[in-house]
């Protein structure tokens, strides 16, 4: 919501400075892969509510047609055009800008997102293959789980496509700075919005790794409190999907938290200098290939990781962070494995 309140806030001053030479134009093209899914239909009204969006691209293998429909009545800028199956991908693809991809099965009580690698691993890797082929500039944002693994495998296609730019592929783990935010705030009784706690590592289990030590504003925290906030964060995903009994994974504060991190996106590519998130990326800041830390955007993708968050950390944060590397290591390498075997 500050994201996309920020957006249009600046749209407002922009037209204050020069209403006939300065006003923002909607005109960024966004598509959402897995649209008619759980998250993929939030996600696509939040999208929809953009004014940086000047076209929506919604694709899924069945069911999108209606979700288009509807949406297209919002009287927001963004045109919504949808596309079924695999002889439409192509096209919903030719000219955007950001591809988002939620597309994929979710957990159901009992299981580890690692448990989805099956069937979601060739998902990815499909539709990674056609954002290669058709729009391969674009900043490519998965949703997808095993996301420790899913980000990997993309990395590979596009590689084996030439057109790898790990400046612009990202593993969307804002729902767990979205979910610490929420946890930190309730728990130190802090205004929400002014909250900020970075999440490093992946997204699965002990791999999320809430540093609570670089909380802002600045807050302490007792041994106890830190070791229940960071489990509580740890395993919110299951905490939903528990809580839904059977019927999916976290998809409306995950729809939220995806269209923040595309609103920043479409921010930085629209020269905004101050847009930093977290994501889960290609990384030479610890010695795993991919590692989740904040990153500073701009118009070509990432332009900083930020190292100054993983020094100085807390004895509890550095043991964390040695403990989740095996975990990390092996979700990365099974994932790299994946697309190398089978080509
Ligand atoms: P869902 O089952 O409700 O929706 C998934 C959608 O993907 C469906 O509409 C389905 O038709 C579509 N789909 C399946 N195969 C496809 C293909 N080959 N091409 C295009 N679309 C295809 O599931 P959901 O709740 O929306 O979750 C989607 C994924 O997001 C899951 O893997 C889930 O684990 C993951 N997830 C990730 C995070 C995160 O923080 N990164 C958070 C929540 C969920
Ligand atoms: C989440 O964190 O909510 C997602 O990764 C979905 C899940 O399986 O927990």
């Amino acid at each position: 919501a500050a994201a996309l309140r920020g957006s249009f806030i600046r749209k407002a001053q922009l037209s204050n400075k020069s209403s006939h030479c300065l006003q923002v134009q909607a005109s960024y093209k966004v598509a959402v892969l897995g649209a008619a899914g759980g998250i993929g239909q939030p996600l696509a009204l939040l999208v929809k509510m953009s004014p940086l969006v000047s076209a929506l691209h919604l694709y899924d293998i069945a069911n999108v047609k209606g979700v288009a429909a509807d949406l297209s009545h919002c009287n927001t800028p963004s045109q919504v055009l949808d596309f079924t199956g695999a002889s439409e991908l192509a096209n919903c693809l030719n000219g955007v800008n950001v591809v988002v991809i939620p597309a994929g099965v979710p957990r159901k009580p009992g299981m580890t997102r690692d448990d989805l690698f099956n069937i979601n691993a060739n998902i990815v890797k499909t539709l990674v293959g056609a954002v290669a082929d058709n729009c391969p500039d674009a900043f490519i944002h998965i949703i997808s789980n095993p996301v420790n693994s899913t980000v990997p495998i993309a990395a590979e296609v596009l590689k084996q496509k030439g057109v790898y730019d790990p400046k612009k592929l990202f593993g969307v783990t804002t729902l767990d700075v979205v979910r610490a935010n929420t946890f930190v705030a309730q728990e130190k009784n802090l205004k929400l919005i002014d909250v900020d706690v970075p999440v490093v590592g992946g997204h699965a289990g002990v791999t999320i790794l809430p540093l609570l030590s670089k909380t802002k504003p600045s807050v302490s925290f007792t041994d106890e409190e830190v070791k229940n906030l960071t489990v509580r964060i740890q395993s919110a995903g299951t905490e939903v999907v528990e809580a839904k009994a059977g019927a999916g994974s976290a998809t409306l504060s995950m729809a939220y938290a995806a269209a923040r991190f595309v609103e920043s996106s479409l921010r930085a590519l629209d020269g905004d200098d101050d847009v930093y998130e977290c994501s889960y990326v290609q990384s030479d800041l610890t010695d795993l290939p991919f590692f989740a830390s904040r990153v500073k955007l701009g118009r070509k993708g990432i332009e900083t990781l930020i190292p100054s968050d993983l020094q100085g950390l807390t004895e509890y944060e550095q043991k964390a962070l040695e403990a989740l590397k095996p975990e990390l290591k092996a979700s990365i390498e099974k994932g790299i494995n994946f697309v190398q075997k089978q080509s």
